[in-house]
């Protein structure tokens, strides 16, 4: 593997931009925006609610009225794929003076929402769902009561729905996490003037209409940093060969995300960091990865949810480690956009690895087990599997098929054109 890739705008990072730049006074900017469908599915969303959104190549201008400017749409809101649009529009949509109905995917209606119509219930919200759990939710907006929520469960996610829906509520609402994630939104959020504190695991967002809140949000020109969990497909694949060289440019740094290069680190993997720098609350650099022999190890606790989205790739990489890789307290895999640990362990051992599935993880057995072959792979309609086997792939004996490749465009579009040229054959 050589040469130099650029990535897309960071996925988390483009929602959130595109929610708030909706809620606020003006026309924002936003460069290197993600081409991620599960991004444009938010773009689509905020349109349908009244912004005025205008994409040219990577940069999209949307111009929002307000916090208080959005529009029922006279259709259900799709978001696609994407849980990361359902949750946190859900926050948002909760405050609001019209109904909602919001819709998605097969598999995206068959992930928990619970995790969010609990919290905003609190907050006054009027949501129902199918079983009270699952998308097509119907949000009818109301004015909302500020809450202290303690987390249980640490979500990314969860956090982000109740802090968008504590713009919209009467005070100070408060979150606290039972467990460090991505702090994307409470950035995002300091950068268009909302009132946020943060104070170890609790942060505290202010209602813009609230006592000496800010009352409004303030249009921005933002940089999206390139995506760190999409850079994760290009570590592996360099690291598998031993004279590879790969320059990453651009990509989000950001602390509550690096996990993933300090796991990868302590496995042997040759990663330098070059050039960090900060922009707007995220900090961005450059990665440069060359070939190393991977040890593999045991993760687990508190890391899981900063590597959450990095496990896939992280599990198919085991088989070519020493000591295999064991994954643990990742229950969370089960309801991702697919069973990430069933679609795993099942690939996995279509490609003749040793693998153990646990409830909340696997087990997947080093070199000493033999070495992969090439397969037909059935990445249930899930990206990042799709991706993890592709570059599983690439060092396997012979030739691995992988069925309906194109739900790598869900995160990363031209995934499988940039591996081909930075493979040398
Ligand atoms: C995300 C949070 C994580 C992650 C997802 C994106 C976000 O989900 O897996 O891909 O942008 O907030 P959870 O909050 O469900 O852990």
């Amino acid at each position: 593997m050589n040469g130099a890739v650029e990535l897309p705008g960071d996925k988390s990072i483009s929602h959130r931009y595109a929610m708030l730049a909706a809620l606020a006074d003006g026309t924002s900017e936003l460069r290197h925006f993600s081409a991620a469908a599960d991004c444009h599915s938010t773009l689509n969303c905020m349109k349908a609610l009244g912004a005025k959104v205008k994409v040219d190549k990577d940069t999209v201008r949307v111009a929002g009225s307000g916090p208080h400017g959005l529009s029922s749409s006279w259709r259900a809101l799709d978001a696609g794929n994407s849980g990361t649009t359902m949750r946190l529009l859900a926050g948002i949509l909760a405050g609001q003076s019209f109904s909602s109905k919001l819709t998605g995917d097969d598999s995206l209606q068959k992930r928990p929402m619970k995790r969010v119509i609990a919290p905003l219930r609190e907050m006054g919200a009027d949501i129902r769902g199918r079983d009270d759990n699952f998308a097509p939710l119907e949000i009818r907006g109301t004015k909302l009561k500020a809450i202290d929520y303690q987390m249980p469960m640490a979500s990314a996610q969860v956090k982000s729905s109740v802090l968008l829906a504590g713009l919209f509520a009467d005070g100070i609402t408060s979150v606290s996490e039972p467990t460090r994630t991505r702090d994307h939104t409470e950035i995002a959020l300091e950068e268009f003037g909302a009132n946020i504190e943060k104070n170890g695991k609790t942060i505290r967002v202010r209602g813009l209409g609230a006592e000496n809140g800010s009352g409004k949000l303030t249009a921005k020109s933002l940089d999206v940093p390139g995506d760190l969990s999409s850079a994760v497909f290009f570590l592996a694949a360099a690291s598998l060969f031993p004279d590879s060289n790969v320059l990453i440019h651009n990509v989000g740094l950001n602390p509550t995300r690096t996990a993933i290069l300090d796991v990868l680190a302590e496995m042997g993997a040759s990663i330098q960091m070059l050039g960090l720098k900060s922009s707007q609350g995220e900090i961005i650099g450059d990665l440069a990865v060359k070939g190393a022999s991977l040890k593999g190890g045991v993760i687990g606790g508190e890391r899981i949810p900063l590597v959450i989205d990095e496990l896939p790739m992280l599990a198919a990489l085991g088989p070519y480690t020493e000591e295999g890789i064991e994954i643990r307290d990742a229950a969370e895999l089960r309801v991702k956009e697919s069973d990430r640990i069933a679609a795993l362990a099942e690939n996995l051992r279509r490609m003749g690895a040793k693998v153990e599935e646990r409830p909340d993880g696997l087990k997947v057995a080093g070199r000493h087990a033999g070495k992969l072959h090439g397969a037909e792979i059935d990445p249930r309609g899930d990206h990042r599997i799709a991706m993890a086997f592709a570059v599983a792939g690439l060092a396997a004996d012979g030739n691995t098929v992988i069925r309906n490749a194109d739900c790598a465009s869900v995160s990363f579009s031209t995934f499988f054109a940039e591996l081909n040229r930075l493979a040398e054959r």
